[in-house]
């Protein structure tokens, strides 16, 4: 109901209570009583005897009214379920898969995370003001193809912001969106698979947008507000993540791995490049000679290739 009510107020100009009432066939008081929820969510609303309403200001809140309006994409965010606080979306989203109650496509958005996750049991900090939010997806793909979830994401945050900021970004291996060198956004992909099939996968992404960093993070993570001198809208930056994910989700599931593949190896940058590579108390060095279909990295060192499925990498050149 707010959102038809939101559709029928209009910016600057008063619309009458009867008329919002005799539009959707409610009472007046019942009218009231919406307006009543949309003010506790931020909007300004004027209300004037005998004149109506006036929408002032809209929030920039990633909640359904807001995300849904336009949004027309095939699958993903077909349904937003919004919080103020939560511990972290991805655990959240999973919860409502275990529930059997989440269809395609559900996306699970947090103002702030207390418990955000990051890659390796990392915490991933997540105070007001960045986007934070998890995908629930039902891909038809095989389990070794689940990298290339990660991959149309990084592919499709590097997509947004160039549409909505303007800005080029870099994509990092595996999973990292880097501004200026320094990382923006973070993917982190879970699933649950058998052998052959995935059952469920939730691809949570974390994009510094007006958020302030913790300061361990200083010289290594950038905010968009950070590169740009002003803040942006995550309402707007959000619908063209979904927007992105959802053309490039929609090759990935048609069996096009080579495109997603080919996006990303030209936005990453990373083949012919020298660098060292981290996994656990392992230390690699080499040049990375390709990035193969299911994600992994070969590279090259002195001692032969080696096919690299996860790790920490820093360039040297
Ligand atoms: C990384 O370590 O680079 C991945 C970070 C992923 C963070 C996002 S924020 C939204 C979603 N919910 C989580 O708990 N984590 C992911």
């Amino acid at each position: 109901m707010r959102d038809k009510i939101l559709h029928l107020l209009k910016d600057n100009e008063f619309v009458s209570g009867a008329h919002i009432a005799e539009k959707l066939d409610i009472s007046r008081t019942a009218v009231w009583k919406q307006i009543k929820s949309l003010q506790r969510l931020g909007y300004k609303i004027e209300s004037v005897k005998n004149k109506g309403y006036k929408l002032l200001h809209r929030p920039d809140v990633p909640i359904p009214e807001e995300i849904l309006s336009d949004l027309n994409t095939r699958v993903v965010g077909r349904k937003i379920v919004y919080f103020k606080t939560l511990s972290s979306t991805n655990l959240y989203a999973r919860k409502l898969v275990d529930c059997g109650v989440d269809e395609e496509g559900t996306i699970v958005v947090a103002d702030i995370q207390h418990h955000g996750r990051g890659r390796k049991g990392r915490l991933w900090f997540s105070l007001a003001e960045g986007l934070w939010f998890s995908i629930i997806l039902y891909p038809n793909i095989p389990p070794q193809q689940s990298m290339m979830l990660t991959m149309a994401a990084s592919i499709s945050v590097a997509e947004a912001i160039k549409e909505v900021t303007g800005l080029d970004s870099v994509i990092k291996w595996p999973n990292d969106v880097l501004i200026s060198g320094k990382k923006v956004c973070g993917v982190l992909t879970e699933i649950d698979a058998e052998m052959d099939r995935i059952k469920y996968s939730i691809v949570g992404i974390g994009v510094n947008v007006n958020n302030k960093l913790s300061e361990g993070l200083y010289g290594k993570a950038t905010t968009l507000m950070e590169e740009l001198g002003f803040s942006v809208s995550k309402v707007q930056l959000l619908k063209a993540i979904l927007k992105h994910f959802d053309e490039n989700y929609m090759i990935l599931v048609k069996g096009n791995y080579d495109s997603i593949l080919d996006k990303w190896v030209s936005m990453s940058n990373i083949v012919g490049k020298k660098i060292i590579i981290q996994e656990d108390k392992k230390t690699m060095q080499g040049i990375v000679s390709k990035v193969d279909i299911d994600g992994s990295l070969i590279l090259q060192t002195n001692t032969g290739a080696h096919r690299i499925y996860t790790g920490d990498i820093e360039y040297l050149e």
